[in-house]
């Protein structure tokens, strides 16, 4: 297909330059700004990327306004229903659904993968005990490449093959690591037998003194939710792994410098403080104030799990996990505790007041993720580390794709610049 059918024309300055729009199979126009510096002598401006496509992609699509979210064209909905984790993980390696036999061959290629070298269990020890499991996870991912750099030469497809399996095999093991360490327990060897979720809830909360027989559905709610964060386009940290991986840094590096994006409260992040948010609010007698804080211009506080930047309708990643928060919760039956209530009051609440309806701040993945991650078991500190699991194979989808696009460049961004002009350097003394 050809991509630029039609210009967009720009004048400034007295020069006109003519622009190619490029065509997407769904969604807006973009218009080619490539030849712009050098045809017009000027950068364009947009901070924070609003209106800017740094690459092609085909793995994944969201519709804002629709709230529609679809991985390889397949719509999330769908995908929650029918399929798992592992078969999304291939989809969105592969671009399609394998075949019965596509799937036992990729399931035995990652479950082949689950531990991890022995020698990384002393590489842990090196951390304080109560290290954020993210910060011990960045380290740790970041020193795969020192493990395992018979897998980091990415001018070799197969390399690049077998890091994308020993990251999407190995994120549970490292996680469940970190958590256990915290706990100062034993670590749990991975259980082959297991499926991916259960195997992680295995070696999150199995001990060698008892046994530990996995819940279906927990185990099924887990795995909705690695579903739900498989990917996301072009977000963050999805954008830092792509531009760490521009310069042609290994698969490994890029994925820890992805995990160390995810951990800002904006991004990744926003499941702890939408938890512990609701915990601070305390009691549904509070919300109001909590309700004034976020409306507030002067108050840097903002309502954790509301708002997202592209979804200005709802979070289609939202409603799913509703679905499995409730029945989570049935199972386990927790229905009166204090901070459900306090959440799902200012669901209500957020839902109907006016600066919210209008401002377009519906309750985010987060908001729910949390609140299963809870009642799991999970504290709040592993919510994040459990994202950096599910999106991993995000994170190594597109690096894949990008590493085989013949276009791609290093990412360089350039700048208005506002600082001083040339001066002359002053001696100490003069000063
Ligand atoms: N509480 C109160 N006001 C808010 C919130 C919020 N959570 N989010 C946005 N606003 C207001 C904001 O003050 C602004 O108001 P005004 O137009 O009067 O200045 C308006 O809504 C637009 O906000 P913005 O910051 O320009 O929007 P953004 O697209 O840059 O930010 C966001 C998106 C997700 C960073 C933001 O909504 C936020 O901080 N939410 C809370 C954190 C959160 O839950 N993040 C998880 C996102 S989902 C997981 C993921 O994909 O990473």
């Amino acid at each position: 297909m050809d991509k630029m059918i039609k210009n967009a024309t720009l004048s400034f300055n007295g020069k006109t330059i003519d622009l190619p729009i490029m065509q997407p199979t769904v969604g807006p126009e973009v218009i080619d700004i490539r030849k712009l510096y050098g045809q017009g002598d000027v950068f364009t401006y947009d901070p924070g990327f609003t209106s800017t496509a740094a690459c092609d992609s085909a793995i994944t699509y969201i519709d804002g306004d629709k709230g529609e979210l679809l991985y390889r064209g397949y719509p999330i909905e769908q995908l929650a229903e029918k399929s798992h984790f592992l078969e999304v993980c291939y989809l969105l390696l592969y671009g399609e659904l394998p075949d019965e036999g596509q799937m036992k061959d990729f399931e035995a290629r990652v479950t082949n993968h689950t531990m991890v070298h022995e020698q990384m269990h002393y590489f842990f020890r090196g951390f304080r005990r109560d290290s954020h499991p993210m910060a011990t996870m960045v380290g740790v991912v970041g020193a795969m490449s020192a493990f395992y750099h018979d897998s980091t030469d990415i001018n070799d497809p197969w390399q690049r093959e077998v890091a994308a399996i020993r990251m999407i095999a190995k994120l549970p093991t490292i996680a469940a690591m970190a958590y256990k360490y915290s706990l100062g327990q034993p670590f749990v060897y991975p259980k082959n037998s297991l499926d991916y979720p259960s195997n992680f809830l295995h070696m999150c909360f199995a001990v060698p003194c008892e046994d530990y027989v996995v819940d279906p559905i927990l185990s099924k709610a887990m795995d909705r939710i690695m579903m739900l964060h498989a990917d996301h386009e072009q977000n963050a940290s999805t954008s830092t792994v792509r531009l760490a991986g521009s310069s042609g840094a290994n698969p490994f590096a890029c994925v820890a410098a992805g995990i160390a994006c995810l951990w800002g409260p904006a991004h990744g992040g926003a499941n702890q403080a939408c938890l512990e948010m609701l915990r601070e609010i305390g009691t549904v007698e509070n919300i109001p104030d909590a309700i004034r804080r976020a409306k507030d211009k002067s108050d840097p506080f903002r309502l954790m799990g509301f708002g997202h930047r592209v979804y200005k309708n709802f979070d289609p990643r939202a409603k799913v996990m509703k679905e499995s928060a409730d029945e989570v919760l049935d199972l386990l039956g927790i229905h009166n505790n204090e901070t459900l209530k306090v959440a799902k009051e200012l669901e209500r609440i957020a839902l109907e007041d006016e600066y919210f309806v209008e401002k377009k701040l519906y309750p985010n993945v987060d908001f729910y993720s949390g609140i299963i991650l809870e009642a799991m078991g999970f504290p709040t500190s592993m919510f994040t580390p459990i994202f950096a699991v599910s999106r991993t194979v995000g994170w190594i989808s597109q690096w894949k794709e990008m590493i085989g696009d013949p276009t791609q460049k290093i990412g360089r961004p350039r700048q208005l610049y506002i600082g001083q002009t040339r001066r002359d350097y002053t001696d100490l003394a003069k000063r």
